[in-house]
């Protein structure tokens, strides 16, 4: 996690940097800091608290200059104080750090053994004092040798005595024409400007400045100049990396007529549908092209998939959610196994991998940490085939995946996740029908009607979208509530872990979700008159069993709110909300958007910072 932006030009850059780390606040917001070299002065300027805070301070001391770094922390070494904010300053090294050094107590060590002291709890001054150290201590400057090649042998020392992951970049207060940047495990892209060079954790930062970008790859290290961009890959060997034209409408990072992110990416989704959908369906079965390969020796995607026997999925939080939907939705229609782990439990046990396995990840950002160590050891364990459902293009899952559908949610500001949640449903719905044609457990009569349920997707969410007011009037019920429960069976159980999640995460309200048959194994003993109690009801096979689960409920005073999809009669202990007839196989994407409507208007009462809730970050770039 954390947000990194650094700018090399000729004229002041302190807008460049404040506005570029606004727009990364999505990757932590606990304090922020900014550095700028002016006349070979450094100005170093770092706050607690939200880039907002950071803003003031800069303008109340004035600095600025033409060449610079800056940062956004979320922490994970040392508390999110001002000490702590980077950029963290060596000597002549400043230094601004996303990831996590893993030996940085052994290198501590070391260089405190050498007379280096330190005056935060973290990791990446560690790092800044060891690039100091090899400048000083080892790597006596060389007059034959240029000035850059000298410093850049030194940050490459340093950094292969680190073991982690790392999206790094340096100045120099002796050297105030370089940026020194490195990635591994970390993302960062430098953006091409005339005469003046960016970089950055994410190229909506850089948006403002230009539209050409270089991604880095896994490995490489780099000297930015004004005029130039030097990057050399993990073997230290001089590459010539694209420079890719990406046109990104500035507007889409704006509110519009929302209040929030989060309320604009929710009313965003019957768009968001459509576009995931466009292109990719044909009558009773998935277009050849809607899932791509990336390699273009490749086999067609629904070719592999006749030979598919067991589907490995793997990623975190909601898309973990997602990927549990996949596995109700796979093995009911297409008659293949799927098994569904969490990446952070995946990367560190023992997998069986079950002969012609497809190993699917689902990220929204494609950059978090966990499932992208996850693809790799897959790729290590002999997976047949790799498959990335992904809503963000040239993302280091999307580029080392075999095969990738991108999801067209479009950019996703909100820390919490709303729109691409509903568009990996849809690449899961597109993934069943997919395998069952593949092995002939759907048929063409079948095939043609699921289609036809995934065509109705984005009106049907539109219509559940009118509801938004009588969910913002029962939203105030949970005024001063601590506790709530999500009950949903089959493929809506993880619909209610999604609906307590969001509840949880925005509003602060302990939330849990569960298979409404587990009621009686233990959570029925939390609820009385005070415990809401959430619970997604469509019309389906599973209605039945949860209708006698809700008696269990209403038998023991729990308050319900119950989304139904048929009207199964008003009781006072009830509080109904009709969606109407949902066709089973589209209800869990349409039963999450009234979820999402109640945690977000819940969250607006409770007065908590919607978009950027306590304590998250939206892209989890560390461990
Ligand atoms: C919750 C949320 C997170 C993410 C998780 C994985 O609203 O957004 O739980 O789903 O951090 O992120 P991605 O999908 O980017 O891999």
């Amino acid at each position: 996690m954390c947000g990194i932006v650094g700018a090399l030009a000729q004229r002041p850059i302190m807008a460049v940097l404040l506005e570029g780390l606004k727009v990364l606040e999505y990757r932590g917001y606990d304090s922020a800091g900014v550095a700028v070299l002016d006349h070979g002065t450094a100005h170093v300027v770092k706050t607690a608290g939200k880039v907002a805070v950071l803003e003031a301070e800069v303008k109340a001391q004035g600095c600025d200059g033409p060449i610079g770094i800056a940062h956004t922390r979320w922490a994970t070494h040392g508390k999110a104080n001002e000490v702590n904010a980077h950029p963290h300053q060596v000597g002549n090294i400043i230094l601004v750090h996303n990831g996590i050094i893993e030996n940085y107590q052994e290198l501590k060590h070391k260089l405190s053994f050498e007379g280096y002291t330190f005056k935060s709890e973290t990791d990446s001054e560690v790092l800044a004092a060891l690039i100091h150290y090899y400048q000083h201590r080892e790597l006596k400057p060389d007059s034959s040798l240029k000035i850059h090649t000298s410093k850049f042998n030194a940050f490459n020392q340093a950094l292969n005595e680190v073991k982690g992951t790392y999206g790094v970049a340096v100045i120099d207060t002796e050297n105030p024409d370089a940026i020194f940047v490195a990635r591994s495990g970390s993302p960062l892209v430098v953006g091409c400007g005339i005469g003046e060079n960016f970089v950055a954790s994410d190229i909506i930062a850089l948006l403002p400045v230009t539209s050409k970008f270089i991604y880095l790859e896994d490995g490489d290290r780099g000297i930015i100049g004004r005029d130039h961009v030097m990057l050399f890959d993990r073997d230290q060997v001089l590459v010539n990396r694209p420079v890719q034209s990406i046109q990104v409408n500035p507007e889409i990072l704006g509110k519009g007529p929302y209040k929030h992110y989060m309320q604009k990416e929710i009313f965003e989704q019957p768009e968001a549908l459509r576009n995931t959908l466009m292109g990719r369906l044909d009558e009773d079965n998935v277009s050849a092209n809607a899932f791509v390969a990336q390699e273009e020796q490749a086999h067609d995607f629904l070719e592999v998939l006749k030979h598919i026997e067991h589907v490995e999925m793997v990623a975190c939080g909601t898309s973990y959610h997602a990927a549990l939907v996949g596995k109700y939705l796979i093995e009911e229609h297409a008659g293949i196994s799927v098994n569904v782990t969490i990446a952070s439990e995946y990367r560190y046990k023992r997998t069986i991998v079950p002969p012609n396995s497809l190993f699917v990840t689902l990220s929204q950002s494609g950059e978090t940490a966990d499932t992208l160590a996850a693809l790799e050891l897959a790729q290590r364990q002999g997976y047949r085939h790799t498959l990335a459902i992904c809503n963000v293009d040239n993302s280091s899952l999307v580029r080392m995946s075999q095969y990738v559908f991108l999801t067209r949610a479009g950019r996703e500001i909100g820390v919490a996740s709303t729109k691409a949640f509903t568009t990996q449903l849809i690449a899961l719905l597109l993934l069943t029908i997919a395998l069952g044609r593949a092995h002939h457990e759907i048929d063409e009569h079948e095939g043609a009607n699921l289609i036809a349920s995934l065509h109705q997707a984005p009106a049907v969410v539109h219509t559940v979208l009118q509801l938004d007011a009588k969910i913002q009037e029962l939203s105030s019920d949970f005024v001063g509530k601590e506790h709530a429960l999500f009950l949903g069976r089959g493929p809506m159980y993880p619909i209610a872990l999604e609906g307590a999640l969001k509840l949880k995460e925005i509003s602060y309200i302990h939330a849990e979700g569960y298979a409404s048959g587990e009621l009686k194994h233990g959570p029925i003993a939390l609820i009385d008159s005070k415990m809401p109690v959430i619970v997604v009801a469509p019309d389906n096979l599973w209605l039945p069993k949860l209708i006698s689960n809700i008696e269990e409920v209403k038998a023991r005073g729990g308050k319900l709110y119950i989304f139904s999809g048929k009207n199964f009669g008003h009781s006072a202990e009830a509080t109904m909300i009709d969606l109407g007839t949902v066709s089973p196989f589209i209800a869990p994407l349409v039963f999450t958007v009234p979820l999402q409507l109640l945690a977000y208007h819940v969250a607006v009462i409770n007065g908590t910072d919607v978009d950027h809730p306590r304590n998250l970050a939206k892209s989890v770039t560390v461990e």
